[in-house]
């Protein structure tokens, strides 16, 4: 198989590289990647050295530079993890993430469309679906709960869905979608929550809680995604939605504390800072239908893969600090400076 990895030197992309080297080492990886502050060939040193594997650097929005991919290479998959993935972002500047998120959907839609490419898969997120209340932890989304999204990230997310199952309907484009919740593990990049909690707990700076702590998310080790997305690319039925999560919601600040235990570090470290606008209450995923039909379970317990994740930063301190002492620092300030 040879496969087109879009947004392969980012957090989960990366990490999916790394998977399907170990699942299939016959076969080929293409990773197409704009390398943008998210992106890192550091993410993907070991995989660049194996000649099944091509990178590429290339926007996914810009046409040309994909219709001339497309004429080099022959895919048999396309999974699309490009994107600007993170709220806070999309809050500041949303023009970014409908140009990256939508219009490069379709950009490498129309690339797969006029190649015959037998399969498209989305790598999309269960944020499209809103939130749910607090005070209702019986509900779940499902497949079939209506797009609701809440963010300008979410929003670009939910109309890249909506156009990926739309080029399977009308031009009968083999596509299928995942809809995943909050993952975590190496590569993390250290603006999202876990991560920012470990490295800051870290230097011993505090720790900035959004509202009251009481969001709740489903966390996800992040090679149990990767796991589902083969599992969808390879034997998902075109024109289905799969939503894949974790069964495991924690609330923002029993994982901030989880993170303090397991560093030795004092609770004292939190902050409570204001909150992000339209944050999302809470996010709980029903993954049955991706079990029933292809037998995929989440399989990382949240405390070894929280431990496993927070032995990674502590081994891999030059990633991080790389990362800290660029672009980011400034991205910090202007976000966190007068939120206190
Ligand atoms: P990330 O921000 O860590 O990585 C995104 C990657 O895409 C980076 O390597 C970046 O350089 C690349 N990229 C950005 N714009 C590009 C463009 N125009 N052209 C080519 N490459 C570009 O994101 P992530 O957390 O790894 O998320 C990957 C995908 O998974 C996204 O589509 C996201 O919506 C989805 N997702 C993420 C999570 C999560 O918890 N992180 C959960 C569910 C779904
Ligand atoms: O659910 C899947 C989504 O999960 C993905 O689609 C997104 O790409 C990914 O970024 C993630 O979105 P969240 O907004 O849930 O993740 P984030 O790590 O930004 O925040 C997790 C929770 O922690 C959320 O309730 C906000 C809160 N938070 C976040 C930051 C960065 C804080 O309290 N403090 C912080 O500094």
């Amino acid at each position: 198989m040879n496969w087109l990895v879009t947004g392969g030197a980012g957090f989960i992309g990366a990490n999916f590289v790394h998977h399907l080297r170990r699942t299939s080492p016959g076969d080929r990886v293409v990773v197409l990647d704009a390398l943008t502050y998210a992106g890192s060939l550091e993410n993907l040193a070991d995989a660049l050295r194996d000649p099944h594997v091509r990178f590429v650097r290339g926007d996914i929005a810009d046409r040309a530079a994909v219709s001339a991919l497309f004429a080099e290479e022959t895919f048999d998959v396309v999974a699309n993890f490009a994107a600007e993935s993170h709220v806070d972002r999309s809050i500041e500047d949303p023009g970014l993430f409908l140009r990256t998120n939508v219009l490069g959907t379709q950009v490498l839609l129309d690339a797969a469309r006029r190649a015959g490419t037998p399969r498209f898969h989305q790598v999309s997120t269960d944020e499209v679906y809103g939130d749910l209340p607090l005070d209702r932890p019986d509900l779940l989304f499902t497949e079939e709960t209506p797009l609701h999204a809440s963010s300008p990230y979410s929003a670009s997310k939910a109309s890249a869905d909506l156009l990926v199952l739309a080029y399977h309907r009308t031009y009968g484009l083999p596509a299928t979608v995942t809809r995943c919740s909050n993952n975590y593990g190496p590569y993390h990049f250290p603006e999202k929550m876990i991560p920012l909690m470990i490295t800051r707990a870290l230097a011993d700076q505090p720790l900035p809680v959004y509202g009251k702590g009481e969001n709740v998310r489903d966390w996800l080790f992040v090679a149990d995604h990767c796991a589902a997305v083969e599992a969808v690319a390879r034997r998902g039925r075109p024109g289905e939605v799969y939503n894949v999560g974790g069964r495991n919601e924690r609330t923002n600040l029993d994982v901030v504390r989880t993170v303090l235990r397991e560093l030795g570090k004092p609770e004292s470290l939190i902050s409570y800072v204001k909150d992000r606008p339209g944050h999302d209450l809470r996010y709980g995923i029903d993954p049955a239908k991706i079990g029933r039909e292809l037998g995929w379970e989440p399989k990382t317990r949240f405390e070894d893969g929280l431990r496993d994740t927070v032995r990674w930063y502590l081994e891999h301190r030059g990633w991080w600090e790389h990362i800290l002492s660029g672009e980011y620092r400034s991205y910090y300030e202007r976000m966190y400076g007068d939120r206190g």
